[in-house]
This record gives structure tokens, sequence and C-alpha cells, in this order.
């Protein structure tokens, strides 16, 4: 087992210390999250996003619950509804609250066993990620060899790196692991309205690591894909169905309807954790919905170079913001998962994933 220090969060003592993303690129800060109250105050204001990490903090959620009760069960179940209820829509956090609490009720030992436990969760989360990385470079190989060594473009949206999901993320994975192993590739990144998590965090992780990208306004990749110019889509998940329908930021549907209108393969990295085998239709799904001011103001540097909020719209204008959007399985080429490269649809998913079965 690990110390429990992963790219975007670890273990200083028992505090969590977390990188916050809603500074990102403007400033590198990291909190301490201390209570339980500090990993669900977290969660829910975005300090940390990206579904793997939410379930990571979440699960060293009810660890910071076991110290702050004391090891008491029934108040770390009680704390344990309010840290999964902090975010709806990805099912990594219900799943890790869930797996955090099945071993902490057959426990002599909660407080040790919950840390044990959060960094037995990350510590998957990182082989997985190395793995999905591995799975999804093979496909990025294969274009480079169709190409000549042309570079591959690649289309991605909202944030599926090391920042979502320890260590190499779920999109960003096989893009990481192509670059290094010299596969010449270029990235389109969406903006991705409203918060920008492609312009703020997807561009400041590839600059990190020298990968040729381009940021795009959200609109863009439908032209783009009809000139030729995108070789394939990889996008993360916030949570795939048995069925394969796949919820993810905003604006991915849309992505996947032009990715199929124009011959463009589209994929969809994913850990096991994001699979909720429970539901079959996308439909099912929980939508967030979060604050219209995120669609009404913008924020950024100024041309001091202070960071700045600003509005965009008139004022008396409303402003509708869902967070997420579904994807159906018939425009997915495919998931690439730790296990494999699996098709989306019911049989491919449960034959890969035997033991996850619910039904
Ligand atoms: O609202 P966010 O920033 O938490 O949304 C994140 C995404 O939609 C990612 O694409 C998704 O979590 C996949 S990365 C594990």
């Amino acid at each position: 087992m690990s110390a429990g220090k992963y790219k975007a969060l670890w273990l200083e003592g028992e505090h969590l210390v977390v990188i916050d993303q809603t500074r990102l690129p403007f400033s590198y800060e990291t909190k301490r999250l201390i209570t339980p109250e500090d990993a669900i105050g977290a969660i829910a204001d975005m300090t940390v996003r990206g579904a793997g990490v939410i379930g990571n903090v979440g699960a060293f959620g009810v660890y910071l619950a076991a110290i702050a009760t004391n090891g008491n069960l029934k108040q770390i179940e009680a704390i344990s509804t309010k840290i999964r209820a902090a975010r709806p829509t990805a099912v990594n956090l219900a799943w890790a609250v869930d797996r955090m609490l099945a071993v902490l009720k057959n426990s002599q030992n909660i407080i040790a066993d919950a840390r044990s436990e959060a960094i037995k969760i990350c510590d998957e989360d990182v082989e997985h990620t190395e793995k999905i990385g591995d799975y999804g470079c093979k496909l990025i190989a294969q274009i480079a060899e169709d190409k000549a060594g042309m570079p591959v473009n690649i289309l991605t949206h909202c944030n599926a790196g090391w920042l979502a999901l320890v260590d190499r993320g779920t999109a960003l994975a096989p893009i990481y692991a192509a670059h290094e192993r010299g596969i010449d590739l270029h990235v389109w990144v969406d903006e991705t309205r409203p918060r920008n998590q492609g312009a703020n965090l997807t561009a400041w992780e590839l600059g990190q690591q020298g990968i040729k990208h381009t940021i795009i306004p959200d609109n863009t990749g439908g032209l783009l894909m009809h000139s030729g110019m995108v070789d394939m889509c990889i996008v993360g998940a916030d949570r795939v169905t048995r069925a394969g329908d796949v919820a993810n930021k905003i604006g991915t549907y849309l992505k996947a309807l032009a990715a199929k209108d124009n011959q463009v393969t589209f994929y969809v990295a994913l850990p096991a954790s994001t699979l909720d085998m429970a539901i079959a239709d996308g439909r099912d799904i929980p939508i967030e919905t979060r604050s219209s001011d995120e669609v009404l103001y913008m924020q950024g540097l100024n041309r001091a170079q202070e960071l700045t909020t600003i509005r965009i719209a008139p004022q008396g204008s409303p402003a509708l913001n869902y967070g997420f959007d579904i994807t159906p399985a018939r425009l997915v080429t495919g998931l690439i998962t730790e296990r494999g490269i699996c098709p989306a649809n019911e049989r491919a998913i449960a034959s890969m994933f035997p033991d996850l079965n619910t039904k």
C-alpha cells in the first residue's frame, strides 16, 4: 500500500491536502481538509472535481468522520449520508462512500481501517488509470500507423486527466501513454463552458507535459470533424449505465453526435467504479443543476494579471446550468476500461464485468 500520496491529493498526518482546482491555471494553491465538513465543502464547491477524485475525497471524508467521531459507526454513517449527497451525478462518490462503510461495519479498528481503505481505493485508481492508458494507447498507435506518422488529432471535452482521476486520468491517460511512447499527437481541447475545465485544467495538464494542444470554443468540434481535422474523440465519464449510456460533462452528447455524423470514432474512458449496473437507461441518471451564476459570470485574469470575475450577460436575464448530459450508447464506439476495450452495450459490459452484475 502506498503512503497515500497522489498528484491531486495527499495525506499529511491525519489531514488530507488537495489542489484547489478553482484557482488553476492562474495559481497553484492547496487546501487542507481537516474535518468531514471540509471534505463535503471541497466536493460541493468544486475545489476538487472529476468523478474519480470526488470519490477519493469522499472516501477520505469518511476517514475524517472516523477521526472526528472517535470511530463511532452510527455517527460516521450519518455524516457519510451527507458526503454521498455532496454531488449527485458522478457515481464514484456513492460507490466510494458505500465501500468505506461496508469495511467499517466489520471493523474492530475503525479509524485505522478507514485510512487504509481510502488509500486502497486511490491506489487502485492509480493502477486502473495506467491500464486505461495502455489500452487506449493501442488505439492511438493504430491511427498513427494508418497516418504514416502524421500527428494524431484527438478531441477531448472537460477535464478527465490526473486532476480528475489519480494519477493519470481517464481520457488523458491514453494521450499521456502515447506521448511517452513517442507518438506524434495533438489535442483539441474543448473549453467546456460554463466552468471551463478544458481551457483551465486540461490545457494546464497538457502544457505541463509538453503535449501539443489547442483550446477551441465548444462549438468548434463539429466544423473540425467535418473538415477531417479530428482522428478520434476520447472523453471521460461520471456514470455509465449497464447498457452503455454515458453521463459526462454537458456538451459531450453534441460531440458524440458530430462524431457519428462524420465517422469519427468516439471513445469513453472509465474505471469500473464509474459503472452503475443498477441503471440501464441514461435518462434515469440524476443530472446536477448548478448555480446560474456559473453561466452569467466568468473568472479570469485581467490585464493587470489579477484574478477577476466579470458578468457576461444582461442584468435580469436568467440562465440554466445543467452540469452533465447523456450520450446514448449507440453513439459510443467503445469503452476504454482497466480490463480492456468494451463495446457500449449491455451484453458486452456484463461479460467484461460479470462480478458487478446486479441483475
Ligand atoms: O463537473 P466536473 O468538473 O466534476 O465534471 C467532470 C467531468 O465531467 C469529467 O469528464 C468526468 O468526471 C470524467 S474524469 C474522471
